[in-house]
């Protein structure tokens, strides 16, 4: 780490952190707690002038080949900046053509370019990558609500991460080896923690702190003149590594391609070469399957119920997902919130009922759901279930 990268590094574990908490301050004493125009003029003008002034330092500085870890994390600094001032306004991508932060783009496309990843900051950045320092990781706020969300997010990432890691495992063994049965059972155990620590989020976080407080730093924002995208919990390869080895999903599906398309780079390279390898490769669904001469054995007995149970409990993790925290931190809020506001709920993402039809459809794929107008595995699966003894 250099010098200048240091100093970048400590304000925004601390003055950067103390004045987006003071801006959530004001805007969250307001009747109309969505509104952030001519409020805290003064702090907003401190936030973009210090950060600038540590970014020019690092851009005259040039990408110093400091290493792929230094280089991500920096990336991640800036990306911080660029979405707190896209939280606050001082940029706005559907008011801008290209981005006023034309330092820090320059900073960001310099380094995500080298490295292979969106010039944005991503996932990664706040929870699997967020080195803590003294017990605290960084954060945009002090806020015990988003400590909260990015504890669970990190929890939730790191279970699917392990349930994907079973699964993987299993290709160069084949379903019939002794040992399918422990890394099925590890892959469970692994749903169960995703399914326990998304239930503790869903009882812990408040919905207007986390709708109102938390999630504007997850907006998309423009990096030069291009708009990224909001980072979220799901950009990382796990999640669809343990849809399409399962086989509950399908890399040749024009809608789920095209979902693993445009998440590839925002994902970390060793993730992106995880998933590009994991498309290549058969499913666990299509290799019991294709073993129904063998199904009163009892290897197949075995581990066939074992797949079932994690099918299924993929399937609960995603209605979880869904029905609960989509639902109460997103949808509802939406609706209620005041129609002045309603472009900016989805401006430069998509509309929200097109995001949700989406989720849902996702949501039905991976719980196997019975659906006429989207393939999903609800035949297959229900032949499988017949040959368990
Ligand atoms: C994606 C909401 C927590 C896993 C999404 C999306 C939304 C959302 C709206 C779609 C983003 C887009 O396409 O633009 C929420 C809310 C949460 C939450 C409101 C909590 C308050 C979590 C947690 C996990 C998770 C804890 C577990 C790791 C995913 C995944 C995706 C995703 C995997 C990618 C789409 C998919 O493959 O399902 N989330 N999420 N989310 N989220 Fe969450």
């Amino acid at each position: 780490m250099t010098e200048n990268t240091k100093a970048f590094d400590s304000w925004l574990r601390t003055r950067f952190v103390e004045i987006n908490s003071e801006l959530e301050k004001l805007y969250w004493q307001q009747d109309d707690k969505a509104n952030v125009e001519g409020v805290g003029e003064h702090l907003k003008h401190q936030l973009e002038q210090e950060g600038n002034e540590h970014i020019r330092a690092l851009l005259a500085e040039g990408n110093t080949d400091e290493g792929f870890d230094n280089a991500f994390d920096l990336l991640g600094n800036v990306g911080l900046f660029m979405a707190a001032c896209r939280r606050h306004e001082i940029t706005e991508p559907s008011r801008e053509t290209t981005s006023p932060l034309v330092d820090a783009s320059a900073l960001a496309m310099h380094i995500g370019a080298s490295i292979g990843v969106t010039p944005r900051f991503a996932t990664a950045h706040l929870t699997t990558h967020n080195k803590a320092v003294d017990g605290l990781y960084k954060r945009f706020t002090n806020l015990e609500d988003e400590k909260v969300f990015v504890d669970y997010n990190t929890k939730g990432i790191l279970a699917y991460k392990r349930a994907a890691d079973a699964l993987l495992k299993i290709q160069p063994l084949g379903i019939s080896h002794p040992i399918a049965a422990d890394l099925l059972a590890v892959a469970k155990h692994a749903l169960l923690d995703v399914i326990e620590s998304n239930n503790a989020l869903y009882n812990k976080l408040d919905t207007d702190r986390f709708f109102y407080c938390v999630r504007p730093y997850y907006k998309p924002y423009r990096v030069g003149k291009e708009v990224y995208r909001g980072a979220n919990a799901g950009d990382f390869a796990g999640i669809n590594v343990i849809d399409m080895l399962l086989g509950l999903c399908f890399a040749n599906e024009p809608s789920y391609s095209q979902m693993l398309v445009d998440k590839f780079l925002y994902m970390m390279p060793e993730d992106q070469q995880i998933l590009r390898e994991s498309m290549r490769m058969t499913s666990i669904m299509d290799d019991f399957l294709a073993a129904e001469t063998e199904r009163d054995s009892e290897w197949l007995q075995t581990n066939l119920k074992l797949f079932i149970q994690v099918c299924k409990l993929h399937g609960d993790t995603a209605i979880g997902h869904h029905n609960q925290l989509v639902s109460k931190y997103i949808a509802q809020p939406s609706q209620k919130m005041q129609q002045q506001h309603m472009d900016k709920v989805t401006a430069s993402g998509p509309p929200l009922h097109v995001l949700l039809n989406s989720l849902e459809q996702l949501r039905d794929r991976r719980a196997a759901a019975k659906r006429d107008d989207i393939r999903t595995r609800y035949d297959d699966l229900t032949k499988l279930k017949q040959w368990i003894k």
